[in-house]
């Protein structure tokens, strides 16, 4: 009998994951992986926080420790600690028992629940229409269609001057549907490295108001992007305190190195107490027919370190750590392609924030840094700055003097 699937045609590799894939393949000793969306030490190799090594061996070594089911929304004091760093203890909205908070399966899970919920219980006048910035990272448009949404997406990154589209941007949510979805990205804009000024967020948010658009937040690089947790959430405390209702995803991928531990929470700040308890009770049914109820380990860990103030002192120095390697790397491939003379502007790499740098190569140059130079990147021309060592800098800008030089 013929197998079921037999109909079945082969999916696309993810363009990112398959990125790693292409780089472990490849045999040649000079191979760069300038596609991985993880921080890597100077060695290259992958890092495990102190602070988080430290909470580990504690719950470990913990006697009343069990696995049993952790409940629906997860663990209460992570979705408790992880709301207040994002929201900052003296928010209003927070004071006011206004928060919904559950935990998620990172900040992936924490987009697909809130647009499950979104879909399901927003207003039935508004459209179900999310406004994406062009570009944005590849799943949340699919994240958000799967919800049933229809995805429009908002002019954000301008290929002259590799910064914000600031009056394109302006433009198009000036003329999105009322009440629709804003995805905005809290800080470290994934893949461009742009992100608006203050005076920038301070005209997005009138244009939210006015506009009753319900904003979104992505935050998946708190505290990674400057080193700094409160100022990297500046953009969303600034909404919060409008008065604006407004969504949360938040992860702990990056910032506590917690990638695989799926570590993220997922709050919707409404108007009043009232509210927030009747949200958080549907939110708990999006998540029972999904997966039940989240993983403890992740939730567990970043508990620890946010709750005890000596490991969330040790986590706040090593994650200035990874920010500044992060910032130095910016400073050595500059150099190394200002050394070099490679015609353009290349301040930019300098001016970009958070792990990645869209250099604005096209296809064709990516795919000449791939097969001749072995360096592994996603072809929009995203490289990873955490995937960088001051030793590999110069190779880089050998690299892309050749691919400027010669672009074809
Ligand atoms: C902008 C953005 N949002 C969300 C995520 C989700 O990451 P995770 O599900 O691993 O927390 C990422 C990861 O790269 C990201 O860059």
């Amino acid at each position: 009998m013929e197998s079921n699937w037999a109909h079945v045609e082969m999916a696309p590799p993810d363009p990112i994951i398959g990125v790693t894939e292409a780089w472990r393949a490849d045999p040649d000793p000079r191979k760069l992986n300038l596609g991985v969306g993880a921080y890597r030490t100077e060695e290259g190799k992958p890092l495990v926080l102190a602070c988080v090594r430290e909470a580990e061996a504690q719950l470990m070594a913990d006697p009343n420790s069990n696995h049993e089911y952790l409940p629906i929304a997860g663990n209460a004091e992570f979705c408790r600690l992880a709301r207040t760093l994002a929201l900052g203890g003296d928010c209003p909205a927070l004071q006011g028992g206004r928060v919904a908070t559950v935990q998620a399966l990172s900040g992936t899970g924490a987009l697909r629940v809130g647009a499950e919920f979104l879909a399901a219980h927003l207003p039935s006048t508004a459209p179900r229409v999310v406004y994406l910035p062009s570009p944005t990272w590849g799943n949340h448009k699919t994240i958000f269609a799967k919800a049933g949404f229809q995805v429009r997406e908002y002019r954000y990154f301008d290929a002259a001057t590799r910064g914000l589209a600031f009056d394109g941007m302006c433009a198009d949510l000036a003329s999105a549907p009322r009440g629709a979805v804003l995805l905005l990205h809290a800080c470290a804009h994934n893949p461009t490295g742009v992100d608006p000024s203050p005076q920038q967020w301070a005209r997005i948010l009138a244009l939210a108001q006015e506009k009753a658009l319900l904003p979104f937040f992505d935050s998946a690089y708190q505290g990674f992007a400057s080193g700094d947790l409160d100022a990297d959430a500046a953009s969303l405390r600034l909404f919060v305190r409008s008065g604006l209702e407004l969504v949360l995803a938040q992860s702990f991928a990056k910032n506590m190195g917690l990638y695989g531990e799926r570590a993220g929470a997922l709050s919707v700040v409404c108007k009043c107490k009232d509210t927030a308890g009747r949200v958080e009770s549907q939110l708990k049914m999006v998540i029972r027919p999904m997966y039940s109820n989240p993983p403890m380990h992740g939730a567990a860990i970043a508990a620890k370190v946010l709750g005890d103030a000596r490991l969330r002192e040790m986590w706040r120095v090593e994650l200035k750590g990874m920010a500044e390697r992060i910032i130095s790397m910016r400073r050595a491939l500059y150099d190394a392609l200002y050394e070099r003379n490679v015609p353009g502007d290349w301040s930019f790499v300098l001016k970009q924030i958070g792990m990645f740098s869209y250099t604005g190569l096209s296809r064709v140059q990516c795919q000449k840094l791939v097969n001749k130079w072995h360096i592994h990147l996603t072809l929009d021309g995203r490289i990873s700055m955490a995937g960088l060592s001051a030793q590999k800098a110069p190779y880089l800008a050998d690299a892309i003097a050749d691919v400027v030089a010669n672009p074809q």
